[in-house]
């Protein structure tokens, strides 16, 4: 049975992860504006699974007999100085989510919440990738700052990115 204070603890995550999704579809329409579409689908990719990322643990919270909420949130910036800096902002909230998952970690451990364990063990992995993915993007970009032609390039690598969602979810 989910505890009250790991119940409100994962209604706070919930919330934190549907601001994800609104920071990075604010994004999208961002790089739509720059008309930089691989850059703008690869966020809407990104929206998609932070939907995913909430769903999951608001499933989570029903099934193991709480009550799940969705708190408000205050906007998100859809304007950046350059690419570059939309995914140095991207990184650090990803960073922040990692912080915040390993607290909810610690938090189900303390209580001796096992379910709860396994729940967030696939979010701790989840987080390694969401990292590196964005951090990837960031040193491609540094690589070909003021290149427009290297630019155009990395955004028709992005162009590729498709919503998987995952197996067995
Ligand atoms: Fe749901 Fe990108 O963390």
């Amino acid at each position: 049975m989910l505890s009250k204070k790991l119940q409100d603890a994962i209604n706070e995550q919930i919330a934190f992860e549907i601001s994800s999704a609104l920071i990075y579809k604010a994004m999208q329409a961002y790089f739509e504006h720059e008309d930089l579409p691989g850059f703008a689908n690869w966020m809407d990719v990104q929206y998609q699974e932070e939907l995913f990322h909430a769903n999951r643990f608001f499933t989570y919270v029903c099934d193991a007999g709480g009550l799940a909420a969705m708190l408000p949130f205050e906007g998100a910036r859809n304007d950046y100085e350059s690419p570059l800096e939309a995914f140095r902002v991207t990184l650090d909230h990803e960073q922040q989510v990692t912080a915040r998952i390993g607290k909810l970690m610690d938090l189900a451990r303390e209580q001796g919440d096992h379910a709860a364990q396994i729940m967030l063990q696939w979010f701790i992995t989840e987080q390694v990738e969401e990292e590196a993915s964005a951090g990837l993007i960031i040193r491609k970009l540094e690589r070909v700052e003021g290149d427009g032609r290297g630019l155009l390039m990395l955004d028709q690598e992005l162009a590729q990115r498709v919503y998987t969602p995952p197996a067995g979810a």
